[in-house]
């Protein structure tokens, strides 16, 4: 090859290399983002209708960001979620994240566990690689529907080198949430979620990515959580308390077998005495008892006005209900030692 071919090759080379697109998968599990309605001007619809080819084909504009390729992990709307799906869509992300050529992984989800898949991830996915989930408050069919600009977005939060190590992340209504901290806090509004206790960590106004913070708890691979040999995760219960309250729900989820419960306690996180009780025996009977609070933000403090060291009980800290079912699931795949959880709990 004469020079000036040698030349003209390398050009062509580096030019091609400029402008490859990055690689992204997206995983579909259902939800209003591809949900499908009768009227543009009436909430009824169902949730997870669309399939990801016509999900995409909805946003031609990601085409030209990156390589996308898409995948149905189920159909669903997300109050059917369960272990069974987190496990497969959690092996599936690591798979295609140890894969060279795929630079960041979008699961579009329904909004109404979106917070706990994300944060199941965020505990188990083994790369620094992005992982963004992405919803719709609004159906596809809807006047108005956020499920387009949310998915454009998510896949300017993907491929943004920024994104790196972030842990996973929720892009809703123009705001980049933490898994461990974003929650849905509005069943209806298009800003529907939060993170009471920290804030967003950055935003994504038409594609343009900032950041501003990030979590400051282990994530990814930081976290000691390996689900790769495993099948079936714990059963753990979450109970509600209220004035009045009984033993009759802790007695239940005991017989159904529950390994863990997170009791949604009053205040910070206190149950009833009749209730307190029951979950007294419960921890004295080997069951993991968790206090989260239903309060919504802040704490649920070890030591305030319940003695756990010597109910035998756990404090979730800052972690919702939903939340703190999550890891502790997670946990009991280790220990169900109690001082070993609650270091799990003051970690995570
Ligand atoms: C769902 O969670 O699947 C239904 C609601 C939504 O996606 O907003």
């Amino acid at each position: 090859m004469n020079a000036w071919k040698k030349t003209a090759v390398l050009a062509l080379m580096s030019a091609s290399v400029l402008m490859a697109k990055p690689q992204v998968t997206i995983l579909a599990t259902g939800g209003t983002i591809a949900g499908s309605g009768e009227s543009s001007v009436k909430s009824s619809y169902s949730a997870g209708a669309v399939t990801v080819d016509k999900l995409l084909a909805a946003v031609p504009a990601i085409n030209d960001l990156a390589t996308i390729k898409g995948e149905q992990i189920s159909s669903i709307g997300s109050q059917e979620m369960t272990g069974k799906v987190w496990l497969k869509l959690a092996k599936r992300v690591n798979e295609l994240l140890a894969q060279k050529e795929t630079e960041a992984v979008i699961i579009t989800h329904g909004t109404d566990t979106m917070e706990e898949t994300a944060f199941f991830l965020n505990l188990t996915v083994k790369s620094q690689k992005p992982v963004v989930l992405v919803g719709a408050m609004r159906s596809g069919s809807s006047m108005s529907a956020d499920g387009p600009m949310n998915l454009y977005n998510a896949v300017n939060v993907a491929i943004n080198k920024a994104s790196t190590n972030k842990g996973v992340v929720i892009v809703m209504n123009d705001e980049i949430h933490a898994a461990r901290e974003a929650t849905k806090l509005n069943t209806t509004a298009v800003n529907a979620f939060a993170s009471p206790n920290t804030g967003k960590i950055g935003t994504v106004y038409y594609g343009k990515v900032e950041y501003f913070t990030q979590s400051v708890r282990p994530h990814t691979l930081a976290s000691e959580f390996d689900i790769s040999k495993i099948e079936e995760l714990p059963r753990v219960d979450i109970l509600y308390a209220h004035p009045d309250d009984t033993d009759v729900l802790v007695n239940a989820a005991l017989q159904a077998g529950a390994k863990g419960i997170i009791h949604a306690g009053m205040g910070n996180g206190n149950p009833f005495p009749l209730t307190q009780n029951a979950l007294e025996k419960a921890a004295k009977s080997g069951v993991v008892v968790a206090r989260s609070s239903r309060v919504g933000s802040g704490s649920t403090t070890q030591e305030a006005e319940v003695d756990d060291k010597k109910l035998g009980f756990v404090a979730t800290e800052s972690l919702n209900p939903q939340k703190a079912r999550v890891l502790l699931m997670l946990a009991l795949t280790k220990t169900s030692d109690r001082e070993a959880i609650q270091k799990i709990f003051s970690t995570y």
